[in-house]
């Protein structure tokens, strides 16, 4: 498939760089970018030797400034329901990836930019980000998940409030608040994303994928059922070679060679 809106990168062994690429609208996602980015998202699903991607916005001022507000103008509710279908679907492809998905925030990420970087499974945001869900500023609520995820992101009472005034906050606040894991300089963005990126791809992959799902979806379960699927998931990887790979190079005190079986 070729793609129109995004650039899908294989950056480095392992490592995709997924970049939403339509600057000339802050990026904004119509129905064609959230399908681009629904197949980008099952092609890497389906690369057994990816381990990481990387999810930014092209230029200087967005990751991605919302929902496309000229292609929503025209909707029916019926239209307006699938399009909000659409971008749960690409927020849930995010989530259900196996391998983790990192939001490089370089600028605005509002409404459904802050919906799709919500659903990564952590944000680095540049010095010059900032977040905000504007929706009420149009006379609609969040339709991309938003509601739900930042609430549980952030908690209820800031959810509610950051919601329903549409206020918008800089990197500085979303660090405080939780809403993203780091800050750093504008010029180091993709390069601090990469570092990361490298660390995760040096790391047991079975494992990994063993810890994305295991806080995914046992933050929606009880503590029980949670805690039993961590154990189910801790006893299958005694089956994996990494498994025995990583402790026998422990004991052996040498770097271990992961391979992802
Ligand atoms: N949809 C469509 N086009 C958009 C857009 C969006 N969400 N955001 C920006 N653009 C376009 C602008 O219309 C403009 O296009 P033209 O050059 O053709 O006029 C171009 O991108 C540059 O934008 P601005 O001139 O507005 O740039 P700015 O620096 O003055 O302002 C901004 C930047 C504060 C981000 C401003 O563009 C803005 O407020 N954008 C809209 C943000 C918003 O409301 N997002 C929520 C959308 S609704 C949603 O997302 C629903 C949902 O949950 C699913």
């Amino acid at each position: 498939m070729t793609y129109q809106n995004i650039i899908l990168e294989h950056a480095e062994p392992g490592i995709y760089v997924l970049t939403v690429n339509r600057p000339q609208a802050l990026n904004a996602l119509n129905a064609a970018t959230l399908e681009e980015l629904a197949a980008a998202l099952a092609r890497v699903g389906g690369d057994r030797a990816a381990r990481v991607v990387l999810l930014t916005g092209a230029g200087e001022k967005a990751f991605v400034a919302g929902a496309d507000i000229a292609a929503m103008k025209p909707m029916n509710a019926q239209q307006a329901f699938a399009f909000s279908q659409a971008g749960q679907q690409a927020a849930r492809a995010i989530e259900e990836l196996p391998v983790p998905v990192i939001a490089l925030v370089n600028g605005y990420a509002l409404g459904g930019g802050c919906e799709l970087a919500l659903a990564c499974d952590w944000m680095i945001a540049s010095e010059r980000a900032v977040f905000g869900q504007p929706e009420v500023n149009l006379g609609i609520p969040p339709g991309f998940g938003g509601t739900q995820r930042l609430a549980r992101r952030v908690g209820r009472a800031l959810a509610m409030e950051l919601v329903i005034t549409g206020r918008q906050i800089k990197a500085e606040e979303a660090l405080r608040i939780g809403l993203v894991n780091q800050v750093v300089a504008v010029d180091a963005l993709m390069a601090g994303g990469l570092a990361q990126a490298r660390l995760i791809a040096s790391k047991a992959p079975l494992a990994v994928q063993a810890c994305k799902q295991a806080v995914r979806c046992g933050l929606d379960m009880d503590l029980a059922n949670a805690c039993a699927l961590e154990t189910s998931l801790f006893a299958l990887t005694f089956g994996s070679a990494d498994r025995l790979e990583g402790m026998t190079a422990f004991l052996e005190k040498r770097p271990a060679q992961f391979k992802g079986e």
